[in-house]
This record gives structure tokens, C-alpha cells and sequence, in this order.
């Protein structure tokens, strides 16, 4: 499980790590207390952060990755549409965490087929997959192209 085989240099790696785990202590989940911190970098070189953020009307919590693309969304200014290269989804569980269903329909909207999904612990274990592989032949916006 340790030492996969990313493309992401190094000092982007340590940083994308130490975001993740930042947000993980900022996050709001009093009713689970399953906390999840999220870094993703855009392709424009850019971190954001997410964590997950729970609601007394359970079903109204917000998944750490999904906030993190919304911040994503937030910061970015070009004229380019929106893209990320990578998501770190950082627990403090020995069991890692892969994304939810719905944030792997999220995921996919905003990143290509090839970027990589990469659950750490504080153990540092690390799995890996690509968007591909979370969400195979996921509904994207192209499917919507001859809908106007
Ligand atoms: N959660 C995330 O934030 N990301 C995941 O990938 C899995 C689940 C959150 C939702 C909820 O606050 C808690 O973890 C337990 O499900």
C-alpha cells in the first residue's frame, strides 16, 4: 500500500499532503466523528482545500472532496474552463478512504479521465486510483452537448 508510483513532484506532493491534513483538523463532524481533509491541486498549479461538514439533518452533510472542488471553483479567474490534476483525501483511519458515489460524480465533472485520486492516513499508507478507475464511463458534461 505505501510508496505508489504518482507523478506529482516532490515538493507538491509534501504540500498537497500537509493541506490535507491541515483541513482534516478543521473538520466539522461532530455526529460521525469521521473526519476527512481534502487538498487538490488545480492544473493551473493551484491548492485547495476541503473538509468534510456535517448538519444535525444528517443527510445535509457536505463531503470533504465536494467542498474542495467548490473552493476550486471559488478561486479560479481564467478563461480556461476549470481543472484539476489531483485529490489527496487524507484520514486518520487505518482503513483508507476512497470518495463516496457522489463525490466521485463530482470528481468527475472537473477532472479528467487520467487525474489521480490518492486516499493517505497518518500511518502514510496510500492507495491510489484514476478518475477512470473510481467512475468508469461516468455521465459528464459532453453527454449534455446536443441538449441546447
Ligand atoms: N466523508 C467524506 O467527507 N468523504 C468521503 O470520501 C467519505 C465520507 C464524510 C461524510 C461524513 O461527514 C463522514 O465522512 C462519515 O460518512
Amino acid at each position: 500500500m505505501n510508496d505508489i508510483k504518482h507523478n506529482i513532484d516532490e515538493s507538491n506532493w509534501q504540500e498537497l499532503v500537509k493541506n490535507a491534513r491541515d483541513a482534516y483538523h478543521k473538520a466539522y463532524a461532530p455526529y460521525s466523528n469521521f473526519k476527512v481533509g481534502t487538498a487538490a491541486m488545480t492544473t493551473d498549479n493551484r491548492i485547495v482545500q476541503g473538509c468534510n461538514v456535517e448538519n444535525a439533518s444528517y443527510g445535509l452533510t457536505v463531503c470533504a472532496e465536494r467542498n474542495c472542488i467548490a473552493q476550486g471553483v471559488i478561486g479560479h479567474e481564467a478563461d480556461e474552463p476549470l481543472r484539476f490534476s489531483v485529490i489527496v483525501i487524507y484520514t486518520e483511519q487505518v482503513k483508507l478512504t476512497p470518495p463516496c458515489g457522489a463525490c466521485r460524480q463530482v470528481i468527475s465533472e472537473f477532472f479528467p479521465k487520467s487525474a489521480q485520486v490518492i486516499a493517505i492516513n497518518h500511518l502514510n499508507q496510500q492507495q491510489q486510483w484514476t478518475v477512470e478507475q473510481i467512475l468508469p464511463s461516468a455521465f459528464t458534461p459532453d453527454a449534455l452537448i446536443n441538449a441546447n
